[in-house]
């Protein structure tokens, strides 16, 4: 199998049924899908397949065998944000951050989809199933809004990782 990840092919020794979410964690080292419910009930894992959002964690990876996956990672860079990412960041939408990733992701999708400035109502259903368990749900609601309608400054100074520093990670950890 063979995967197309954020521009990158690689090929999958993964077991045809292992969820996409694991593949990308665990075997590509791409992890900003989170390991939430893995019951395709939080959304926290969202990615999109070939352009639309999909639960990853209930995805078998035979299933999208050739495709091209988007995650977080492919979206903006740490100096250039996507409208979406900076938004956020703008907005305040993001706390812990665990469920930011399958947000972006969702909203992303819907702002392509769409074309064009995105309403409240839609901004609703494309985030329906997905859970926030620290902001509430209205500043992402808005930085979704203002992302879609161009109303987003141009972010700078953001934190910058230093040379060396450790990144955090934790083989099969959720985070
Ligand atoms: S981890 Fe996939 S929906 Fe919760
Ligand atoms: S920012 Fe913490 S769960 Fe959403």
């Amino acid at each position: 199998m063979r995967l197309t990840v954020n521009g990158i092919e690689s090929e999958i020794s993964s077991p045809p049924l292992t969820p996409l979410l694991h593949v990308l964690r665990d075997e590509l080292d791409v992890t900003s899908p989170k390991a939430g419910c893995q019951q395709g009930g939080c959304g926290t894992c969202t990615v999109l397949v070939d352009g639309e959002p999909r639960r990853s964690c209930l995805t078998p990876v035979a299933a999208v065998d050739g495709a091209s996956i988007t995650t977080l990672e492919g979206v903006g860079e740490p100096e250039r944000l996507s409208p979406v990412q900076a938004a956020f960041y703008e907005k305040y939408a993001a706390q812990c951050g665990f469920c930011t990733p399958g947000m972006i992701m969702a909203a992303t999708a819907l702002i392509d989809r769409k074309g064009g400035p995105v309403e409240r109502d839609e901004v609703l259903e494309a985030l329906g199933g997905h859970y926030c368990r620290c902001t509430g749900y209205v500043k992402i609601v808005d930085a979704v809004m203002a992302a879609s309608r161009g109303e987003v400054g141009d972010v700078q100074d953001l934190p910058v990782s230093e040379a060396g520093e450790p990144s955090v990670e934790v083989h099969g950890s959720p985070a």
